[in-house]
């Protein structure tokens, strides 16, 4: 393993020890659920305009597969909320734009940062142990932001849609559920949220 890929962990597990309900996990995301999820935001981006806005950047190992995947660095801007990783992804990424802050205040951070229009959200915020005030907090920004017809992929190692069913109500979205990563740990699946044409 590559050393800024050792000190990235190490940094992972130091900010989890630190803040584990924010964090969600012990270790980043593995190979085959970041391949995943690079995928599934390329296919879902298409060829539409604008921005890819990663939420919840961490050490930026999803980064990577986005970028590996095809994403040009110009157009993806990372947000990330907890100021030793936001600093960890300017040392280590020079082409994305990295935005420290919280994914509940995206509209106003795009903003603030010159992000006019989005194309996609790929987010691995950890939902599932969030307060449900924080996640609908989250997740009503990522749709006020997104332009009609684009989506929202996000991950969760849970059963369920990691966006609680209420809340897909109200925002009328479409989910799509992918298949599950057995070996990632923990496993996970990718799912994707879509905000429908009309709304
Ligand atoms: C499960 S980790 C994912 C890290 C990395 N993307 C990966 O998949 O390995 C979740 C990340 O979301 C960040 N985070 C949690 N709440 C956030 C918020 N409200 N706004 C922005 N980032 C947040 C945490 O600091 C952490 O880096």
């Amino acid at each position: 393993m590559a050393p800024v890929e050792q000190s990235g962990t190490a940094l992972f597990l130091k900010r989890w020890l630190r803040r584990p309900f924010a964090v969600g996990a012990v270790v980043p995301s593995g190979p085959l659920l970041t391949r995943a999820m690079a995928e599934t935001t390329v296919a879902c981006v298409g060829d539409r305009m604008g921005h890819v806005i990663e939420l919840g950047a961490g050490t930026g190992e999803v980064t990577k597969a986005l970028l590996t995947a095809g994403i040009a660095p110009g157009r993806l801007a990372l947000v990330e909320r907890d100021p030793e990783l936001a600093t960890f992804l300017r040392t280590n990424f020079s082409g994305p734009q990295i935005i420290e802050g919280d994914a509940a205040h995206l509209p106003g951070l795009m903003v603030a940062n010159g992000v006019e229009r989005l194309a996609a959200v790929v987010s691995s915020l950890p939902l599932l142990s969030l307060p449900g005030e924080v996640v609908t907090a989250i997740v009503d920004a990522v749709f006020e932001a997104l332009p009609p017809g684009a989506s929202m992929i996000q991950f969760t190692y849970g059963p369920k849609p990691p966006v609680p069913q209420p809340l897909r109500d109200r925002l009328h979205l479409e989910s799509t559920r992918g298949r599950r990563i057995w070996r990632n740990v923990p496993p996970a699946v990718v799912w994707t949220f879509r905000k429908p044409a009309a709304a």
